[in-house]
């Protein structure tokens, strides 16, 4: 059933984490359309070995270079910077911080976009840059 997109067919999950990462994978690599698919997850699903390294945020529209130490989250440095970009949960779940961006390597470290948009998009609340990326603000 899953297999390919079904027009008018919306999928609906949440817990436990191991289904919504199993089934999110799935519906990805059978391209199912975003819109389609609704799933809630109540906690973040953050790798304890990460080890975070300080990245360069290169601003689109200002072309300001913002540093962004191994101890801060992107979105507290743009903010400080007079980027308001919404949040809530702040732990890359609800997707409120959502924010696009284009050249440079995105470090995924959220829970709720999917595999489609990660190409250029993120959540600057826990996702990351390996060197430098370009956000489209
Ligand atoms: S504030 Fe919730 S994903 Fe960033």
């Amino acid at each position: 059933m899953l297999a390919g997109p079904s027009e008018g067919t919306h999928i609906y999950s949440c817990w436990p984490e191991r289904l919504v990462g199993s089934l999110q994978a799935a519906l990805d690599f059978a391209c199912w359309p975003p819109k389609q698919i609704h799933i809630e997850r109540f906690a973040a699903t953050l790798d304890e070995n990460f080890k975070p390294e300080p990245f360069e945020a290169l601003i689109e529209s200002t072309c300001q270079t913002l540093h962004v130490p191994a101890d801060r989250s992107l979105l507290d440095v743009l903010r400080e910077h007079g980027f308001p970009l919404p949040s809530s949960c702040e732990m890359g779940v609800c997707g409120s911080c959502e924010c696009g961006y284009r050249d440079g390597v995105a470090l995924h470290r959220d829970s709720s976009l999917p595999l489609s948009k990660r190409q250029d998009r993120m959540m600057p609340c826990v996702s990351r840059a390996r060197v430098s990326l370009t956000l489209a603000l």
